[in-house]
């Protein structure tokens, strides 16, 4: 849940680091800090805020001279976040620095034995306490950095992304992997670290992702070199080449990457399908199922695990699952899951589904289903993420990078693929009319255009954003393939604007909600005209007879919701099972808006960061 940069070779450390942990910043922001060599000395900044902080404090207090750094952007696990906590750490002797993105569980038992051997502690953190392990190590041992690195790391329980170097050897730095992610940039006789590569992706298009239980020495003239940090087997480095581009993590024009990444929903949907929905030959390709067809049409029933909006999607997702391809499914919180004692047998399917592909319940989720037998298959978004190399199988979104804090090009895409899944095995398993399957296929293919057409309505979303924007609560009705997408509109507003805000079934508010509703709450209502209609009609009159205030999504020319609405955002008509992809754009606009206007920080939510890598 931090972010980790380092760099080492021909240029100015600074700016890199800056830059780097900026666009870092999405994975933690409540605290940051650099360490510059200078060539002599080490030099040190770091505050609690905002990589911005970082830089004012740095530029007013050291040196930013050096052509090797390491930077850090905290989000607090062990430690309030204050200047003190904030990362690189010395050791104790000022000789070894340190950054740290994971949690070492057993740092109060090594704590206590390091300072019963004269150690002292400054900080609260457990990043104190490896740093200054490794040096126990290296003293008592004997043994170089890498050596000493290798020997502590056996001895921790937890999960790390570290980066570490020794002032007195300043031609080399040392990291390592287990649960977070690491990568290694290589340019001319220069490295870069980073826990993505978004830090150095102009500077390099070739890197290594560490593996899990991996580390790696890079130095000056030499070649990198991995090992396991278990045995020390030599591990030979598989050197990709990045597609990723500048403008693709960059704004782009727009205020923030939230409206950025909503804007992109239908680009994002396109490459998502791109090559794998071929409409007019009826087909659609998806090598992760066809490779393991007979797995998926044997499989007794899939179980969905993943959290927060992939959770929502996954929701979704059974509803496609069931109705298409009358296959059982189960939609469980990762972290639920993980802890409880659940069936699993060799016929169950387990799919996972999480955009950044390192969230840790979700992993361990993976984990345990695959001891236990199943078949796992991964739908993730970043491309080499610790949960698309762990699955069986899987397929990517596509989406491209997402920055937002808040999830919303990763869930209409995740959508887009769980739904081809499901329209694939429907096919294979005869399940679905030949007729219909190819309605669905035309229609999936004219959805971007759809979400092209239903952002217009932005500016009246500004309008009703406006109107609620001081509300202190919100409900959110929706049934059937739009019941998920009420919980997600609840989260994006809940998340980036702090009102509070709950999903529900639309039947489930007699049976309780209905006691919140007054002439000062506003309620916003799914109410597409396929999907049970009727019956959210009766829902909206119910709330309308008590007050409520009404925001309805509708379908384009509707009636009855319409008159009886006090404000109504209209989205295309589509076949129900694809609404969602439409209807959740009206709702991640007005979170969007409202948040702004309560002069929140979109992108950076409060207490929160992109990708959860801790428990
Ligand atoms: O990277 P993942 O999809 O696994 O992340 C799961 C959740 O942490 C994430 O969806 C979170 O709920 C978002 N902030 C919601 O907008």
């Amino acid at each position: 849940m931090c972010g980790i940069v380092g760099y080492i070779g021909h240029r100015d450390a600074y700016p890199i680091i800056i830059k780097g942990l900026q666009r870092l910043e999405y994975r933690g922001y409540d605290s940051a800090g650099i360490v510059l060599f200078d060539g002599t000395e080490n030099n040190l900044a770091k505050t609690k805020g905002k990589v911005e902080d970082l830089k004012h404090k740095a530029e007013i207090s050291i040196s930013t001279k050096g052509k090797l750094g390491l930077g850090h952007t905290r989000w607090a696990t062990h430690g309030v976040p204050n200047d003190v906590n904030s990362h690189p750490h010395y050791s104790n002797s000022g000789d070894l620095v340190i950054i740290h993105n994971g949690i070492i569980e057993n740092y109060e038992s090594i704590k206590a034995a390091l300072i019963k051997r004269g150690y002292e502690f400054h900080s609260d953190t457990d990043t104190e306490v490896l740093v200054n392990l490794i040096e126990e190590v290296k003293k008592q041992e004997g043994v170089k950095l890498g050596k000493a690195v290798q020997i502590a790391l056996n001895q921790v329980v937890g999960a790390y992304a570290i980066a570490v170097f020794d002032r007195s050897k300043p031609d080399e730095i040392v990291v390592a992997r287990l649960g977070s992610p690491l990568a290694i940039g290589i340019g001319e006789d220069e490295f870069f670290i980073a826990s993505d590569a978004s830090p150095f992706i102009e500077f390099t298009n070739n890197a290594v992702y560490l593996e899990d239980e991996e580390m790696a020495i890079v130095r000056l003239g030499k070649e990198i070199k991995l090992r396991k940090i278990k045995d020390d087997a030599i591990v030979y480095p598989n050197i990709l080449e990045l597609q990723l581009n500048l403008e693709e993590i960059e704004k782009g024009g727009y205020d923030h990457f939230m409206l950025k990444e909503i804007y992109e929903q239908p680009r994002a949907i396109k490459d998502t399908y791109r090559g794998r929905l071929l409409a007019d030959q009826g087909i659609i390709r998806m090598a992760g199922i066809d490779q393991n067809l007979e797995k998926f049409l044997n499989a007794n029933r899939i179980i969905i695990v993943a959290c927060g909006t992939s959770w929502h999607a996954g929701l979704v997702a059974e509803y496609i699952f069931e109705d298409l391809a009358r296959i059982p499914v189960e939609v469980e919180y990762a972290s639920e899951f993980r802890y409880r004692n659940p069936v699993i047998t060799e016929n169950d399917i387990l799919i996972a589904i999480s955009q950044s592909g390192e969230t840790a319940d979700t992993l361990a989720a993976i984990k345990m289903a695959k001891e236990r037998g199943a078949f796992v298959f991964g739908v993730c978004n970043v491309v080499g993420s610790s949960i698309a190399r762990e699955t069986d199988a899987g397929a990517y979104t596509h989406a491209g990078p997402e920055i937002g804090v808040a999830s919303t090009k990763a869930f209409t895409t995740q959508i887009t693929v769980l739904t081809l899944i499901a329209l694939k095995l429907a096919k294979e398993k005869g399940t679905i009319e030949e007729s219909k399957y190819h309605e669905y296929l035309v229609e999936l293919e004219g959805i971007p255009a759809k979400v092209e057409r239903t952002l217009k309505t932005n500016p009246l979303i500004e309008e009703i954003a406006e109107v609620y924007k001081d509300s202190s609560n919100c409900l959110y009705l929706g049934r059937g393939y739009n019941f998920p997408v009420a919980l997600e509109g609840a989260l994006k507003l809940k998340e980036i604007s702090y009102i509070h805000a709950e999903g529900y079934p639309a039947a489930e508010m007699k049976h309780g909600p209905i006691a919140l509703i007054d002439e000062e709450m506003p309620v916003v209502v799914i109410a597409t005209r396929k999907g049970h209609y009727e019956k959210v009609v009766s829902n909206v009159q119910e709330i309308k007879s008590r007050s409520g205030k009404i925001i309805a999504v509708v379908t384009e020319g509707d009636q009855q919701v319409t008159d009886l609405a006090d404000h109504v955002v209209e989205v295309p008509e589509t076949s129900e099972t694809l609404t969602p992809l439409l209807t959740t754009i009206p709702l991640q606009l007005l979170s969007y808006h409202i948040a702004l206007m309560r002069g929140c920080n979109v992108d950076q939510p409060r207490n929160l960061a992109k990708s959860v890598t801790v428990e």
